[in-house]
């Protein structure tokens, strides 16, 4: 089998890289060069926006796992024309590229964020999409475009909805990182951990190798023209995460309550019995764990 990963030098396309160049013929493609050592010969720099400059990497590939895209749900507040270019039209470009160079699968990474704010917990499939940000806008979007080329054109797709992730891979100087990465490094920085609000917010979390995990699944299955949520199927409050990253950190800092943030959704749980029953997907690592590989 050979597969072709966008955002190959990524948080998640290098986990999955790791994974699948284990026993398969493996293609990264980024717009930035991959930072680990066993990648180099294997990511190769390319733009998902420029289907003419995609084929030539799509050579005899069977499956595409399309990871790239423009992350950060502030940045897609201040740039939402950069944001949609990349995460809306990179991915219908994507999409003309595998059917010129007739490969049979794609997997698209979207988000939880299509969700918005919960009118149920936990969050299956089927709970209406109301993003409240354009980041989620043009995920939700992007599903659409892969589920209609489908329709349309004939590409078969699984669509993975990921809820919080994180691991040691997560770029730490992004100001915008995860909740995780945060804590962590203000632990590190012997500084208190800032929570905003009560701590009381509920979030699913997931380490990046269990996304991976759950994503290659995906890549190979039979099951087809599927859309599945990537989550642990378990609510972490801040407060708890807190105490976790207190009890992996060789430094003991204090916890701070500040002001909540402007919009926050109070509870994020997803429902993971989809995956479970289509994938047998079954997350591995638990929240200690993950957190204590963060130091
Ligand atoms: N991190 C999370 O908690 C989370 C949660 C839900 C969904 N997701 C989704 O998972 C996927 C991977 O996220 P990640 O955390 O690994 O992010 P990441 O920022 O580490 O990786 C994304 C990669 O895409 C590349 N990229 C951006 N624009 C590109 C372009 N035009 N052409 C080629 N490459 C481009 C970036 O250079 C980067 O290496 C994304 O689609 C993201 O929306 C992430």
């Amino acid at each position: 089998m050979k597969l072709a990963i966008t955002g190959a030098s990524g948080q998640l396309g290098s986990y999955l890289l790791d994974e699948l160049m284990k026993d398969n013929e493996v293609v990264g493609v980024d717009i930035r060069p991959t930072e680990h050592e066993a990648h180099r010969n294997l990511v190769h720099r390319a733009d998902v926006r420029t289907p003419w400059t995609m084929t030539s990497w799509l050579k005899d590939v069977d499956v595409v796992v399309h990871c790239a895209a423009q992350v950060s749900v502030v940045n897609s507040i201040l740039d939402p024309l950069g944001d949609l270019d990349t995460n809306v039209r990179g991915t219908l470009c994507m999409l003309q590229a595998c059917k010129e160079m007739g490969v049979g699968r794609l997997v698209y990474i979207s988000s939880a964020a299509v969700y918005g704010n919960p009118v149920r917990v936990p969050l299956d499939e089927s709970h209406p999409k109301r993003p409240m940000s354009f980041y989620g806008s043009s995920k939700a979007s992007a599903e659409d475009y892969v589920r209609v080329f489908s329709d349309t054109k004939g590409l078969d797709y699984m669509i993975v909805r990921p809820f919080n992730f994180f691991s040691k891979r997560a770029d730490p100087t992004n100001p915008y990182s995860g909740v995780i990465t945060k804590f962590v490094q203000m632990a590190l920085a012997g500084k208190p951990i800032t929570i905003e609000g009560d701590g009381e917010q509920t979030r699913d979390f997931l380490h990046a190798t269990d996304v991976s995990a759950m994503v290659c699944k995906a890549a190979f299955s039979s099951v087809k023209n599927e859309t599945l949520n990537c989550c642990s199927g378990k609510g972490t409050s801040i407060n708890e995460l807190a105490k976790a990253v207190l009890r992996a950190s060789p430094n003991q800092v204090d916890i701070l309550h500040v002001a909540p943030r402007l919009g926050d959704i109070r509870h994020s749980v997803g429902d993971v019995s989809k995956a479970r029953k289509l994938l047998d997907f079954e997350p591995k690592m638990s929240l200690d764990q993950g957190v204590a590989s963060m130091f």
